[in-house]
């Protein structure tokens, strides 16, 4: 952390390194807005933004970004609203892999699937987070987005949710959103999730962002990488992991631009196009800011999932 803090109503705002609030622990700083309400979020979305939610599925440059940065705090991070019923609405902070146990304990089927990924629920409703056992998209029902500075709620069907991706309108917020799990016993939910379990075990436990680039059809990027012969390739403390070729694992002090460099040697090597699934921010290319509702030039616009 760099700089003061200071508190606003309901938000807590500092200047930090993003490096420390992603999973590969690179990247520059930027003003984070931890927002403990929704009229917290509302005023942190009246200038230029962007959300982070676990930080598992993005690069961020050495520069930084100059948009505020806003982050749901620990009022939306309660696994315990999921109950028996298996029909809840859930805090858009709440992390993926405590989800995923506490759904386990009450014997509710629908999220093994996605065990093992170290996703906040909104970065996961985002990415449609998933593995070929299942994704977030077949529980979720319902979002709470703040859009413009309102509150809207949409259906996942008007969500565009597809292989790691979602069709959200620019500049929603994922507050909420609403599963619907199906009952079930903790036996037999532990014992779908072996197979889940088994299929992610090769994978590197270094810090990383997960998979950088996504599966082209009928293929594996992991596999294509491997074929080139990349693993083990490195740009300064970027490297191409030994377990599996499709992470990218940070050796201690990656810096963002090591990591650039390593994606187009891929890039260059691999005969098939692929598509970064990584969400960049402050790098050419990258994933552009959202605009603050409050600087609109007209009225603010739809509430539609568009
Ligand atoms: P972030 O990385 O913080 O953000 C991703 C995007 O979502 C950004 O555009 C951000 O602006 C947006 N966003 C986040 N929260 C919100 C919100 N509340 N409202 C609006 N926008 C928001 N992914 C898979 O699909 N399957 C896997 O098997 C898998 N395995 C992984 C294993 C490891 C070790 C790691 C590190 C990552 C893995 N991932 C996997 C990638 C990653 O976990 C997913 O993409 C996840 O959905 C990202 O969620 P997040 O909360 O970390 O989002
Ligand atoms: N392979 C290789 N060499 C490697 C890695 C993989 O030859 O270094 C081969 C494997 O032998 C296999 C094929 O490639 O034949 C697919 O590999 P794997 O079973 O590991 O699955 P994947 O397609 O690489 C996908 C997701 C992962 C998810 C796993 C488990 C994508 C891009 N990746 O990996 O998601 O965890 O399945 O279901 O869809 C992520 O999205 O970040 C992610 C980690």
């Amino acid at each position: 952390m760099s700089g003061p803090e200071s508190a606003r109503a309901g938000a807590t705002v500092a200047r930090l390194a993003l490096a420390s609030l992603t999973t590969l622990k690179v990247g520059g700083e930027a003003e984070v807005w931890t927002c403990d309400d929704d009229h917290a979020v509302r005023e942190a979305t009246r200038a230029d933004f962007r959300v982070i939610g676990g930080g598992s599925n993005l690069l961020v440059g050495d520069g930084g970004v100059p948009e505020r940065v806003v982050r749901l705090g620990r009022a939306y991070a309660d696994a315990r609203a999921l109950g028996a019923a298996g029909d809840a609405w859930l805090g858009a902070a709440v992390p993926l892999p405590g989800l995923v146990r506490h759904a386990r304990r009450l014997g509710l089927s629908g999220l093994e699937g996605v065990l093992g990924i170290p996703a906040q629920l909104g970065g996961a409703v985002v990415m449609n987070a998933g593995t070929r056992f299942g994704e977030i998209g077949d529980t979720l029902q319902e979002v709470e987005l703040m859009l413009d500075g309102r509150t809207v709620r949409v259906p996942a069907a008007d969500l565009g949710l597809a292989y790691r991706r979602s069709a959200l309108p620019p500049g929603a917020v994922v507050l909420r959103a609403r599963l619907r799990l199906t009952p079930s016993t903790p036996e037999r939910v532990a014992r779908a999730e072996e197979a889940v379990d088994a299929a992610r075990r090769g994978q590197p436990k270094a810090r990383s962002a997960g998979c950088a680039f996504k599966n082209p059809p009928g293929d594996a990027a992991g596999r294509l990488i491997d074929a080139a012969g990349l693993k083990g390739s490195r740009v300064g403390g970027a490297m191409i992991a030994h377990e599996h070729a499709n992470f990218v694992v940070n050796l201690g002090d990656a810096t963002a631009a090591d990591v650039v460099q390593l994606l187009e040697r891929v890039r260059a090597a691999v005969e098939v196009p692929l598509e970064i699934e990584w969400r960049r921010w402050g790098l050419p290319g990258g994933e552009p800011a959202a605009r603050g509702w409050d600087l609109h030039a007209g009225p603010a616009t739809g509430t539609g999932a568009g």
